[in-house]
């Protein structure tokens, strides 16, 4: 997709400048014309020599050039078909959301009639503070796209959200985002997910769960958010507390029954359902009303199944519903995921292996294989969970 596209790159003062040198590099590799502005902070993390000899074209860091010649940020801004900010600092942030235009970065920007693509990159507190959040909520109703931060260690040792992201995500946000018309068709969609584990309480104080973090189905709400869905998301007690950029409604859920009650009322009107929660199969079947005492050398627990919420949803799904399933498996994987798709009257289900490393509950990343209900199957190469998203979505976008 981004072939022969002019993209426009702003990078401004922030350490994660370092991975614009791979950023410029993807962007040329994938056939686009590359100019990069820069910022002065911005120019004591990377050198422009280094984005000039990639990009195949001078850096620009002023209005004018050391021959005295005009860089005229109004035909950059018309020359580019997207302008890409990464990393943007909190000040740069700032600046474009109050207009103000103290640089050829900043002035280019109020410039550009084509979409602009924001990919933040600060400490967590910054990016966690009122105004930062509001200059970028101030963005986004600009028509701006935004590419959160993710969570990871960062330059001042702290963990949390603030590192820009990876620029091979950000090169797969242009890719499909961006420049993918076909993702118009989600503007408006209504989408309900579900996220997260289930817990079936045994007693007042224990209960039984799995290692579900809920990120997958966080992932996909975001991405479906930023095309303009309407999304609705039932999400079971993870100890993730995700924030999410644009409005979302959110349905906590404890029980497996809960998530239940709240799929089957919700379901109703749905364009399209994913059901990536990890609801538990069992349940016991009765919940102590006190706290069990430690008394016999053993214990004995009934459980009782749950209701397969998918399988019930599936049996409802009205004509023009798309639904889909996730299948985590340890052995006969693809056998398995085509019995649950046909069994769950699904269109479409995700397949991951716990057997593949880095895939599954609590990384980041993700590696899934695909299989449509005529049979068609895409498997991926191990990626983010955001990237992982957008192929899910690609392949709801098929069948739209
Ligand atoms: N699912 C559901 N309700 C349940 C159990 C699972 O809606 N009570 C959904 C999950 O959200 C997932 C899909 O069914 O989208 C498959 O879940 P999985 O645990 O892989 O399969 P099960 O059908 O539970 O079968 P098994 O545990 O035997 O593999």
């Amino acid at each position: 997709m981004l072939a022969d596209k002019n993209i426009l790159l702003g990078i401004t003062g922030s350490i994660a400048a370092y991975k614009c040198a791979i950023l410029v590099r993807l962007l040329v590799k994938q056939g686009a014309n590359v100019k990069v502005i820069m910022t002065a902070a911005a120019q004591q993390f990377i050198t422009p020599l280094t984005l000039s000899t990639l990009s195949k074209n001078p850096v620009l860091t002023s209005y004018a050039d050391d021959n005295g010649n005009w860089n005229s940020h109004v035909d950059l801004g018309l020359w580019a078909d997207a302008m890409l900010i990464a990393p943007a600092s909190a000040n740069t942030i700032a600046k474009m959301a109050h207009g103000q235009s103290d640089n050829l970065l900043t002035a280019t920007y109020l410039s550009a009639r084509c979409p602009v693509i924001v990919s933040p990159a600060m400490d967590l507190d910054m990016y966690q503070h009122p105004s930062t959040l509001n200059n970028i909520e101030r963005l986004r109703s600009y028509g701006n796209l935004i590419i959160p931060a993710t969570y990871g260690e960062l330059a001042s040792g702290l963990v949390g959200e603030g590192r820009m992201a990876e620029p091979e995500d950000i090169i797969h946000f242009l890719d499909n985002q961006v420049f993918n018309t076909k993702h118009e068709k989600l503007a408006g969609k209504k989408v309900l997910i579900s996220a997260g584990p289930t817990q079936e309480p045994i007693d007042p104080v224990r209960y039984i769960s799995n290692h579900s973090t809920g990120k997958m189905g966080f992932a996909l709400a975001q991405q479906l958010l930023n095309l303009g869905a309407t999304v609705t998301l039932i999400k079971g007690p993870t100890s993730q507390n995700p924030t999410f950029n644009g409005s979302i409604n959110i349905i906590e859920v404890g029980t497996a029954a809960e998530m239940y009650t709240a799929a089957i009322q919700e379901f109703a009107g749905k364009d399209i359902t994913i059901m990536a929660a990890a609801v538990a199969d069992y349940t016991p079947a009765e919940v102590a009303d006190k706290k069990i005492k430690k008394e016999g050398q053993d214990i004995e627990l009934h459980m009782v199944k749950t209701q397969d919420i998918l399988a019930e949803l599936g049996r409802n799904k009205a004509k023009g519903q798309l639904l889909v399933g996730f299948a985590l498996e340890t052995n006969d994987e693809e056998k398995n995921a085509k019995a649950k798709l046909k069994k769950k009257n699904l269109d479409l289900i995700v397949l991951n292996s716990l057997g593949d490393e880095g895939a599954g509950f609590g990384h980041n990343t993700n590696k899934v294989t695909l299989i449509d209900n005529k049979g068609t199957k895409k498997q991926f190469e191990l990626k983010s969970k955001t990237a992982v998203a957008i192929d899910i979505i690609n392949a709801i976008v098929e069948q739209l």
